[in-house]
Protein backbone atom coordinates (compact mmCIF):
# COMPACT_ATOMS: atom_id res chain seq x y z
CA UNK A 1 0.00 0.00 0.00
CA UNK A 2 1.20 3.09 -0.75
CA UNK A 3 0.57 4.52 2.52
CA UNK A 4 2.59 2.45 4.17
CA UNK A 5 5.93 3.07 2.02
CA UNK A 6 5.50 6.98 2.19
CA UNK A 7 5.25 6.83 6.26
CA UNK A 8 8.25 4.20 5.97
CA UNK A 9 10.29 6.99 3.13
CA UNK A 10 9.32 9.62 6.02
CA UNK A 11 10.70 7.83 9.05
CA UNK A 12 13.89 7.27 7.06
CA UNK A 13 14.27 10.97 6.13
CA UNK A 14 12.32 12.83 9.02
CA UNK A 15 10.64 16.23 7.38
CA UNK A 16 9.70 19.59 8.93
CA UNK A 17 5.56 20.22 9.04
CA UNK A 18 3.73 22.80 9.93
CA UNK A 19 0.00 22.01 11.38
CA UNK A 20 -2.29 24.95 12.03
CA UNK A 21 -4.85 24.57 13.75
CA UNK A 22 -2.97 21.56 16.05
CA UNK A 23 -5.23 21.96 19.27
CA UNK A 24 -8.08 21.14 17.56
CA UNK A 25 -9.54 17.91 16.75
CA UNK A 26 -8.07 16.87 13.46
CA UNK A 27 -4.54 19.11 13.92
CA UNK A 28 -3.92 17.11 17.66
CA UNK A 29 -4.16 13.76 15.30
CA UNK A 30 -2.46 14.72 12.66
CA UNK A 31 0.47 15.79 15.18
CA UNK A 32 -0.16 12.47 16.59
CA UNK A 33 0.36 10.34 13.80
CA UNK A 34 3.63 12.84 12.54
CA UNK A 35 5.30 12.88 16.13
CA UNK A 36 4.97 8.61 15.63
CA UNK A 37 6.58 8.67 12.37
CA UNK A 38 9.59 10.80 13.93
CA UNK A 39 8.71 14.06 12.42
CA UNK A 40 9.56 17.30 13.13
CA UNK A 41 6.04 19.18 13.84
CA UNK A 42 5.57 22.99 14.11
CA UNK A 43 2.37 23.64 15.45
CA UNK A 44 0.31 27.08 15.42
CA UNK A 45 -2.78 27.83 17.36
CA UNK A 46 -4.65 30.64 19.08
CA UNK A 47 -6.88 28.05 21.14
CA UNK A 48 -10.01 29.69 20.03
CA UNK A 49 -11.66 26.37 19.24
CA UNK A 50 -8.36 24.31 20.43
CA UNK A 51 -7.22 22.59 23.61
CA UNK A 52 -4.36 22.25 25.59
CA UNK A 53 -6.13 18.80 26.85
CA UNK A 54 -5.65 17.79 23.16
CA UNK A 55 -2.16 17.91 22.96
CA UNK A 56 -1.51 16.83 26.66
CA UNK A 57 -3.42 13.92 25.41
CA UNK A 58 -0.76 13.73 22.19
CA UNK A 59 2.06 13.88 24.55
CA UNK A 60 0.98 10.73 26.67
CA UNK A 61 0.54 8.55 23.41
CA UNK A 62 4.11 9.44 21.83
CA UNK A 63 7.55 9.30 23.47
CA UNK A 64 9.20 11.89 25.42
CA UNK A 65 12.29 12.22 22.48
CA UNK A 66 9.36 12.79 19.77
CA UNK A 67 7.52 15.01 21.78
CA UNK A 68 10.63 17.16 21.96
CA UNK A 69 10.75 17.35 18.09
CA UNK A 70 7.27 19.55 18.40
CA UNK A 71 7.19 23.35 18.95
CA UNK A 72 4.29 25.10 19.74
CA UNK A 73 3.56 28.74 18.68
CA UNK A 74 0.82 29.89 20.47
CA UNK A 75 -0.29 32.79 17.77
CA UNK A 76 -3.11 34.25 15.60
CA UNK A 77 -3.19 33.40 11.57
CA UNK A 78 -4.57 36.64 11.11
CA UNK A 79 -1.21 37.94 12.03
CA UNK A 80 0.86 37.30 9.13
CA UNK A 81 4.75 37.71 11.29
CA UNK A 82 3.43 34.79 13.34
CA UNK A 83 2.30 33.00 9.96
CA UNK A 84 6.02 33.99 8.24
CA UNK A 85 7.83 32.98 11.69
CA UNK A 86 5.70 29.79 11.90
CA UNK A 87 6.39 28.53 8.18
CA UNK A 88 9.98 29.50 8.85
CA UNK A 89 12.22 26.45 7.53
CA UNK A 90 9.19 24.02 6.90
CA UNK A 91 8.90 22.03 4.17
CA UNK A 92 4.79 20.50 4.36
CA UNK A 93 2.23 22.55 5.58
CA UNK A 94 -1.01 21.23 6.77
CA UNK A 95 -3.48 24.06 6.99
CA UNK A 96 -6.23 23.10 9.61
CA UNK A 97 -7.22 26.32 11.65
CA UNK A 98 -10.39 27.79 10.87
CA UNK A 99 -13.57 28.69 12.87
CA UNK A 100 -15.75 25.59 12.04
CA UNK A 101 -19.63 25.32 12.08
CA UNK A 102 -22.37 26.36 9.97
CA UNK A 103 -24.37 27.92 12.70
CA UNK A 104 -21.50 29.78 14.42
CA UNK A 105 -20.78 31.21 10.82
CA UNK A 106 -24.40 32.48 10.68
CA UNK A 107 -24.71 33.60 14.44
CA UNK A 108 -20.75 35.63 13.85
CA UNK A 109 -19.97 35.74 9.79
CA UNK A 110 -17.49 38.47 10.64
CA UNK A 111 -14.83 36.20 12.47
CA UNK A 112 -15.20 33.33 10.33
CA UNK A 113 -14.34 35.26 7.86
CA UNK A 114 -11.19 36.67 9.37
CA UNK A 115 -9.79 33.35 10.49
CA UNK A 116 -11.22 31.28 7.77
CA UNK A 117 -10.39 33.86 4.41
CA UNK A 118 -7.84 36.52 6.07
CA UNK A 119 -6.01 34.40 7.94
CA UNK A 120 -6.46 31.49 4.96
CA UNK A 121 -4.40 34.03 2.61
CA UNK A 122 -2.00 35.21 5.36
CA UNK A 123 -0.76 31.18 4.86
CA UNK A 124 -1.09 31.07 1.84
CA UNK A 125 1.46 34.35 0.78
CA UNK A 126 3.38 33.28 3.19
CA UNK A 127 3.67 29.56 2.14
CA UNK A 128 4.64 31.31 -1.33
CA UNK A 129 7.51 33.10 -0.39
CA UNK A 130 8.83 30.35 2.30
CA UNK A 131 9.21 28.09 -1.34
CA UNK A 132 7.44 25.18 1.33
CA UNK A 133 7.05 21.87 -0.50
CA UNK A 134 3.79 21.05 -0.32
CA UNK A 135 0.71 23.07 1.20
CA UNK A 136 -2.81 21.01 2.12
CA UNK A 137 -5.56 22.86 3.23
CA UNK A 138 -8.56 21.36 4.80
CA UNK A 139 -11.49 22.44 2.57
CA UNK A 140 -14.76 21.99 3.52
CA UNK A 141 -17.88 19.79 1.59
CA UNK A 142 -20.09 22.39 2.21
CA UNK A 143 -18.48 24.01 -0.95
CA UNK A 144 -21.40 21.73 -2.73
CA UNK A 145 -24.38 23.79 -0.74
CA UNK A 146 -27.56 23.37 -2.99
CA UNK A 147 -26.42 20.92 -5.82
CA UNK A 148 -28.83 18.27 -5.51
CA UNK A 149 -26.49 15.80 -7.70
CA UNK A 150 -25.32 12.33 -5.30
CA UNK A 151 -22.62 11.48 -5.15
CA UNK A 152 -20.67 14.77 -4.61
CA UNK A 153 -18.27 15.04 -7.75
CA UNK A 154 -15.23 17.88 -6.98
CA UNK A 155 -16.12 19.94 -10.48
CA UNK A 156 -20.04 20.18 -9.74
CA UNK A 157 -20.91 22.68 -7.25
CA UNK A 158 -23.91 24.67 -5.94
CA UNK A 159 -24.82 27.54 -4.69
CA UNK A 160 -22.88 28.37 -0.90
CA UNK A 161 -26.10 27.65 1.77
CA UNK A 162 -23.93 29.79 4.96
CA UNK A 163 -21.04 31.85 5.34
CA UNK A 164 -19.10 29.30 6.76
CA UNK A 165 -19.61 27.74 2.92
CA UNK A 166 -18.75 31.00 1.37
CA UNK A 167 -15.05 31.25 3.22
CA UNK A 168 -14.16 27.35 2.17
CA UNK A 169 -15.00 28.06 -1.24
CA UNK A 170 -13.20 31.63 -1.16
CA UNK A 171 -9.91 29.51 0.29
CA UNK A 172 -10.31 27.35 -3.10
CA UNK A 173 -10.77 30.43 -5.27
CA UNK A 174 -7.90 31.83 -3.84
CA UNK A 175 -5.66 28.55 -4.39
CA UNK A 176 -6.68 28.25 -7.79
CA UNK A 177 -5.78 32.11 -8.53
CA UNK A 178 -2.04 31.32 -6.40
CA UNK A 179 -1.80 28.74 -9.09
CA UNK A 180 -3.06 31.01 -12.13
CA UNK A 181 -0.86 34.00 -11.03
CA UNK A 182 2.28 32.65 -9.02
CA UNK A 183 2.31 28.94 -10.35
CA UNK A 184 2.01 28.29 -6.58
CA UNK A 185 0.22 24.87 -6.30
CA UNK A 186 -1.97 23.71 -3.57
CA UNK A 187 -4.47 20.54 -2.47
CA UNK A 188 -7.11 21.39 -1.11
CA UNK A 189 -9.24 18.76 1.07
CA UNK A 190 -12.76 18.68 0.95
CA UNK A 191 -13.49 16.86 4.43
CA UNK A 192 -17.03 15.94 4.95
CA UNK A 193 -17.98 15.14 8.47
CA UNK A 194 -15.35 13.96 10.09
CA UNK A 195 -15.65 12.05 13.70
CA UNK A 196 -13.04 10.45 16.01
CA UNK A 197 -11.07 10.63 19.53
CA UNK A 198 -10.22 14.36 20.96
CA UNK A 199 -13.38 15.98 18.82
CA UNK A 200 -14.95 18.13 21.34
CA UNK A 201 -18.50 17.48 22.27
CA UNK A 202 -19.01 21.12 24.30
CA UNK A 203 -20.78 23.52 23.08
CA UNK A 204 -23.37 24.93 21.05
CA UNK A 205 -21.52 24.18 17.64
CA UNK A 206 -20.43 20.80 18.73
CA UNK A 207 -20.78 17.99 16.13
CA UNK A 208 -23.32 15.89 15.76
CA UNK A 209 -21.00 12.73 17.32
CA UNK A 210 -19.31 13.40 20.31
CA UNK A 211 -22.26 15.26 21.10
CA UNK A 212 -24.91 12.44 20.64
CA UNK A 213 -22.25 9.72 22.29
CA UNK A 214 -22.01 12.17 24.91
CA UNK A 215 -25.59 12.67 25.48
CA UNK A 216 -26.40 9.10 25.20
CA UNK A 217 -23.95 8.35 27.97
CA UNK A 218 -25.25 11.08 30.35
CA UNK A 219 -28.75 10.43 29.57
CA UNK A 220 -29.28 13.86 28.30
CA UNK A 221 -31.80 14.70 25.70
CA UNK A 222 -31.01 14.25 22.06
CA UNK A 223 -32.35 17.00 19.87
CA UNK A 224 -33.05 15.84 16.23
CA UNK A 225 -33.23 18.39 13.54
CA UNK A 226 -35.66 17.98 10.93
CA UNK A 227 -36.96 14.76 10.71
CA UNK A 228 -33.91 12.65 11.21
CA UNK A 229 -33.62 11.89 7.52
CA UNK A 230 -31.01 14.51 6.73
CA UNK A 231 -27.99 11.97 5.57
CA UNK A 232 -24.13 12.85 5.52
CA UNK A 233 -20.50 10.49 4.71
CA UNK A 234 -19.68 10.19 7.94
CA UNK A 235 -15.34 9.88 7.99
CA UNK A 236 -13.22 8.11 10.33
CA UNK A 237 -10.47 10.78 11.40
CA UNK A 238 -7.60 8.04 10.20
CA UNK A 239 -8.91 7.91 6.86
CA UNK A 240 -8.30 11.81 7.15
CA UNK A 241 -4.55 11.63 8.17
CA UNK A 242 -4.02 9.40 5.50
CA UNK A 243 -5.07 11.40 2.59
CA UNK A 244 -3.04 14.17 4.19
CA UNK A 245 -0.23 12.28 4.28
CA UNK A 246 -0.20 11.28 0.85
CA UNK A 247 -1.27 14.72 -0.56
CA UNK A 248 1.49 16.35 1.04
CA UNK A 249 4.38 14.24 -0.24
CA UNK A 250 3.06 13.55 -3.90
CA UNK A 251 5.04 14.72 -6.08
CA UNK A 252 3.03 14.75 -9.10
CA UNK A 253 0.59 17.41 -8.86
CA UNK A 254 0.71 19.77 -11.72
CA UNK A 255 -1.95 22.73 -10.70
CA UNK A 256 -3.74 23.23 -7.47
CA UNK A 257 -6.41 20.66 -6.85
CA UNK A 258 -9.60 19.59 -4.80
CA UNK A 259 -10.03 16.18 -3.47
CA UNK A 260 -13.20 14.99 -1.45
CA UNK A 261 -12.57 13.20 1.49
CA UNK A 262 -14.83 10.44 2.87
CA UNK A 263 -15.78 6.96 2.34
CA UNK A 264 -18.39 7.14 0.29
CA UNK A 265 -21.39 6.15 2.37
CA UNK A 266 -24.58 7.92 3.70
CA UNK A 267 -25.80 7.58 7.23
CA UNK A 268 -28.65 9.40 8.08
CA UNK A 269 -29.51 10.72 11.76
CA UNK A 270 -31.85 8.87 12.35
CA UNK A 271 -29.39 5.69 11.42
CA UNK A 272 -26.66 7.35 13.11
CA UNK A 273 -28.35 7.73 16.51
CA UNK A 274 -29.45 3.66 16.52
CA UNK A 275 -25.25 2.90 15.34
CA UNK A 276 -24.50 5.05 18.56
CA UNK A 277 -27.22 3.49 20.58
CA UNK A 278 -26.15 0.18 19.64
CA UNK A 279 -22.45 0.62 19.82
CA UNK A 280 -23.00 2.16 23.23
CA UNK A 281 -25.42 -0.62 24.57
CA UNK A 282 -28.06 1.57 25.31
CA UNK A 283 -30.72 0.18 23.25
CA UNK A 284 -33.21 1.50 25.85
CA UNK A 285 -32.35 5.67 25.60
CA UNK A 286 -35.21 6.98 23.88
CA UNK A 287 -35.35 10.68 25.27
CA UNK A 288 -35.25 11.99 21.67
CA UNK A 289 -36.52 15.26 20.69
CA UNK A 290 -37.38 16.35 16.46
CA UNK A 291 -36.98 20.06 16.20
CA UNK A 292 -36.99 22.40 13.13
CA UNK A 293 -34.53 21.91 10.26
CA UNK A 294 -30.96 24.00 10.87
CA UNK A 295 -30.54 26.89 8.52
CA UNK A 296 -27.52 26.46 6.54
CA UNK A 297 -27.81 22.15 6.80
CA UNK A 298 -27.07 20.63 3.33
CA UNK A 299 -30.06 18.04 3.36
CA UNK A 300 -28.11 14.78 1.88
CA UNK A 301 -24.25 15.06 1.34
CA UNK A 302 -22.36 11.40 0.39
CA UNK A 303 -19.25 11.89 -1.95
CA UNK A 304 -17.40 10.28 -4.69
CA UNK A 305 -14.03 9.70 -3.62
CA UNK A 306 -12.64 8.16 -7.12
CA UNK A 307 -10.81 11.26 -7.79
CA UNK A 308 -8.55 10.87 -4.57
CA UNK A 309 -8.25 6.86 -4.85
CA UNK A 310 -6.73 7.34 -8.69
CA UNK A 311 -4.72 10.44 -8.09
CA UNK A 312 -3.42 10.49 -4.51
CA UNK A 313 -3.79 6.71 -3.90
CA UNK A 314 -6.34 7.17 -1.23
CA UNK A 315 -7.62 4.13 0.27
CA UNK A 316 -9.69 4.42 3.84
CA UNK A 317 -8.97 1.74 6.37
CA UNK A 318 -12.73 2.21 7.90
CA UNK A 319 -15.39 2.42 7.11
CA UNK A 320 -18.16 4.86 9.42
CA UNK A 321 -19.24 1.68 11.02
CA UNK A 322 -15.51 0.64 11.69
CA UNK A 323 -14.40 3.90 12.53
CA UNK A 324 -17.48 4.46 15.48
CA UNK A 325 -16.47 1.11 16.92
CA UNK A 326 -13.14 2.03 17.39
CA UNK A 327 -13.60 5.40 18.50
CA UNK A 328 -16.15 3.79 21.21
CA UNK A 329 -14.14 1.02 21.94
CA UNK A 330 -10.89 3.01 22.44
CA UNK A 331 -12.36 5.91 24.48
N1 LIG B 1 -14.47 18.30 11.54
C1 LIG B 1 -15.09 18.26 10.36
O1 LIG B 1 -15.99 17.44 10.14
C2 LIG B 1 -14.70 19.21 9.26
C3 LIG B 1 -15.41 19.16 8.05
C4 LIG B 1 -15.04 20.03 7.03
C5 LIG B 1 -13.97 20.88 7.19
N2 LIG B 1 -13.32 20.93 8.41
C6 LIG B 1 -12.20 21.86 8.55
O2 LIG B 1 -11.10 21.17 9.12
C7 LIG B 1 -10.32 22.06 9.91
C8 LIG B 1 -10.12 21.49 11.32
O3 LIG B 1 -11.39 21.29 11.90
P1 LIG B 1 -11.59 20.61 13.33
O4 LIG B 1 -12.82 19.79 13.24
O5 LIG B 1 -10.33 20.00 13.77
O6 LIG B 1 -11.94 21.89 14.19
P2 LIG B 1 -11.33 22.40 15.59
O7 LIG B 1 -12.16 23.57 15.98
O8 LIG B 1 -11.23 21.26 16.54
O9 LIG B 1 -9.87 22.85 15.18
C9 LIG B 1 -9.58 24.09 14.59
C10 LIG B 1 -8.35 24.65 15.29
O10 LIG B 1 -7.96 25.87 14.66
C11 LIG B 1 -7.65 26.82 15.68
N3 LIG B 1 -7.87 28.16 15.13
C12 LIG B 1 -9.05 28.71 14.73
N4 LIG B 1 -8.87 29.97 14.28
C13 LIG B 1 -7.54 30.22 14.41
C14 LIG B 1 -6.74 31.35 14.14
N5 LIG B 1 -7.28 32.47 13.66
N6 LIG B 1 -5.41 31.27 14.37
C15 LIG B 1 -4.86 30.15 14.86
N7 LIG B 1 -5.58 29.04 15.15
C16 LIG B 1 -6.91 29.08 14.93
C17 LIG B 1 -8.58 26.49 16.83
O11 LIG B 1 -8.16 26.98 18.08
C18 LIG B 1 -8.60 24.97 16.77
O12 LIG B 1 -7.57 24.41 17.56
C19 LIG B 1 -11.04 23.40 9.87
O13 LIG B 1 -10.47 24.17 8.84
C20 LIG B 1 -12.46 23.01 9.50
O14 LIG B 1 -13.15 24.07 8.86
C21 LIG B 1 -13.65 20.11 9.43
Amino acid sequence: MKYDQIKEKLSLAPQKWLVTGVAGFIGSNLLETLLLLNQSVVGLDNFSTGHHHNLDAVKNIVSPEQWSRFNLIEGDICDYSTCQRALSGIDYVLHQAALGSVPRSIADPINTNLSNITGFLNMLTAAKQEQVKSFVYAASSSTYGDHPDLPKVEDKIGNPLSPYAVTKYVNELYAEVFFRTYQFKSVGLRYFNVFGPRQDPEGAYAAVIPKWVAAVNDNQTIYINGDGETSRDFCYIENVVQINILAATNEDLQKSEVYNVAVGGQTSLNQLLELIKNNLGRNDFNDIKYQDFRAGDVRHSKASIEKAIKHLNYDPQFTMDQGLRKMLLES
